[in-house]
């Protein structure tokens, strides 16, 4: 299958203003280059983040969701981010439990610095996404074909 016949995921990506979003800039500022596959929406921070957001963006025809916080230790809210950790553990259980392949959702912890790291994850959240084809479980709208 060529490159353009390949399918091409929708993925809904959360980031934290204080990090990730930093470091998808700095990645886009350094022209490094990733598959443009993810609609980025900037969040305070991951330990905002509530599940229903997931849950929403799955119901609204997203093939995959990435939350993406600050490392351990560096939350701006001091455990935002290890709630949030605690929280997305469960929710993938229960989403593998109603039937959404656990590698629809990831979660990763990249600075403001790493813009590398921001290239490789998302290069590496995206093709996950894309080896399982559409989600089809929990879509409630009738999914655009683009
Ligand atoms: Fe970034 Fe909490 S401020 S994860």
């Amino acid at each position: 299958m060529s490159e353009e016949n390949q399918f091409q995921p929708r993925i809904a990506a959360f980031f934290c203003n204080w990090c990730t979003y930093g470091g998808a800039d700095l990645a886009g500022v350094s022209r490094l280059q990733y598959p443009p596959n993810f609609r980025a929406i900037r969040i305070p921070c991951t330990g905002r983040m509530s599940p229903k957001f997931i849950l929403q963006a799955f119901r609204q025809g997203a093939d995959g969701v990435w939350v993406s916080g600050c490392h351990p230790g560096d939350c701006h809210y001091i455990a935002g981010n290890m709630y949030a950790r605690r929280r997305f553990t469960i929710l993938k259980n229960l989403l593998e439990y109603v039937g959404i392949e656990p590698n629809r959702l990831h979660f990763s912890w990249i600075s403001s610095a790493e813009a590398t790291k921001f290239q490789q994850t998302a290069i590496e959240v995206i093709e996950s996404v894309r080896a399982l084809g559409p989600a089809t479980r929990m879509v409630k709208d009738i999914r655009r074909v683009a």
